[in-house]
């Protein structure tokens, strides 16, 4: 089962083949989907694999998660500005030691692949080694990673400052590094307006504009403190967004956490650019920041990819963030001036949002998302089955799209039995702690 179209504005949005077969060749990359009979009758010399029983699906995308907060998931008590002064920044804080970077790296990347997740948009820290690690790590997975380092130069502890210089010129060697090196790809990772001087915004811009086809990752908008302390620290902007507009950093592959609280211009903004948001309902909920109006978003054009948000986010599961993702949009009816105005999220639009949507939100969708032929066989293998209650409740629901909805209500990592990257499986081993030592 695959997406080829957004089931917003697609009748026919996604093939399923109930008896399916996919078709992978020796370059890693997808040469065929259909019914089983037909893809193994024609390619006699394939080795096959019998997944009967199990729904193979291209594998989820997060399009916004922290890797160095692996540690740091379910901390109390806290929104956004008093979380990263409590907890967030003492914890990125050792990530100046590559050796411990690394151990977390392994740790984070073993749970995308526990969770099925085989392609994510990473903030690292500060520390140009953070993202060394992180590629380096990718890399012997050969996992598509998407990440780049924290640009900061105020408002956090003094050691975990860059400067405008070191920030540009740290940033600029990891690109040269990294950049379309295998599958890694760079983002220019300003941390948010706040802990960024107009300086500073100055050299992510001058990246952008020097390097066109990296990515750019920031925060917008998820918190009501936050957009107030933006409008002090850069009085003269009209808006959030305004801030990242003037230092031309919207554009194509530019992706925002969050967007929670956009006015309407804001998104008619983001539309225009092609700047991407990522939906982190888990994040949101978690944090008290708010409710995104995907439906909002969706009216404006603007493209959204699903995000983890870890964390902040409490899961590492695109599963159990779909799940959030529907309560969220239930809460948006509960809350409309006019609920008939209001649709529910369905569970075709959710999987896409993991999947494709998110794929063309980081505008990747010609390498990753679905099994588009030629495309890179990132894939999983997944068991609607997997635990008691899935399997009594799966024998009420009928159609796939029945399936798919309670899967994401009930399911997470137990039920992804197998990830596949690049048609080559992965294997985590319970226990896993990458060699990190608690
Ligand atoms: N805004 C700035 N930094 C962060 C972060 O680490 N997590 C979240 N959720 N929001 C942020
Ligand atoms: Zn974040």
């Amino acid at each position: 089962m695959h997406f080829v179209a957004d089931p917003a504005t697609s009748q026919n949005p996604y093939e399923y083949y109930e008896d399916g077969a996919l078709l992978v060749g020796s370059d890693g990359k997808v040469k065929a989907i259909g019914p089983a009979s037909t893809i193994i009758s024609s390619n006699y010399q394939a080795q096959v694999i019998d997944y009967s029983g199990r729904l193979i699906m291209p594998g989820f995308i997060d399009s916004h998660v922290h890797y160095p907060q692996t540690e740091m998931i379910g901390s109390f008590g806290q929104q956004l500005l008093e979380w990263l002064n409590t907890y967030t920044f003492p914890t990125e804080k050792q990530f100046s030691d590559k050796t411990y970077a690394k151990g977390v790296a392994k740790t984070f990347l073993n749970e995308l692949m526990r969770n099925g997740t085989t392609t994510a948009l990473v903030f690292g820290t500060v520390h140009p080694q953070s993202v060394d690690a992180l590629f380096e790590e990718a890399q012997t997975r050969n996992m598509r990673i998407i990440a780049g380092k924290v640009m900061m130069d105020r408002n956090a502890p003094s050691w975990l400052l860059d400067t405008p210089a070191t920030s540009y010129a740290d940033s600029k060697a990891l690109i040269q590094r990294w950049h379309k090196n295998g599958r890694a790809l760079y983002a220019v990772t300003p941390r948010f307006a706040p802990t960024s001087t107009a300086a500073q915004l100055t050299e992510a811009g001058r990246l952008l504009q020097e390097y066109p086809d990296v990515y750019m990752h920031t925060h917008l908008s998820e918190n009501k403190g936050e957009i107030a302390w933006v409008q002090e620290l850069f009085p003269s902007s009209n808006g959030y967004l305004d801030v990242y507009n003037s230092f031309g950093l919207s554009r194509k592959r530019s992706v925002y956490a969050h967007g929670v609280h956009l006015r309407d211009d804001e998104f008619a903004s983001l539309a225009q650019t092609q700047s991407a948001v990522a939906f982190c309902p888990t994040s949101n909920l978690f944090l008290g920041s708010g409710l995104f109006d995907l439906q909002k978003a969706e009216d404006y054009g603007v493209h959204v990819g699903l995000g983890t948000d870890v964390g902040a986010g409490t899961s590492f599961s695109a599963l159990q963030t779909m799940n959030e993702a529907y309560k969220v949009i239930q809460l948006h009816k509960a809350y409309a001036e006019d609920p008939s105005t209001r649709e529910p999220l369905t569970a075709l639009k959710a999987y896409y949002l993991a999947t494709l949507g998110a794929a063309k939100a980081l505008d990747l969708d010609n390498k990753i998302g679905s099994f588009k032929v030629g495309n890179e066989a990132d894939f999983i293998v997944v068991n609607p089955n997997a635990t008691d209650l899935l399997k009594f409740r799966m024998q009420r629901a009928t159609s796939i799209v029945d399936k798919l909805f309670v899967l994401q209500t009930l399911g997470d990592d137990r039920a992804i039995e197998k990830t596949y990257l690049m048609g080559k499986r992965q294997t985590v081993t319970t226990g896993t702690t990458g060699g990190y030592n608690y």
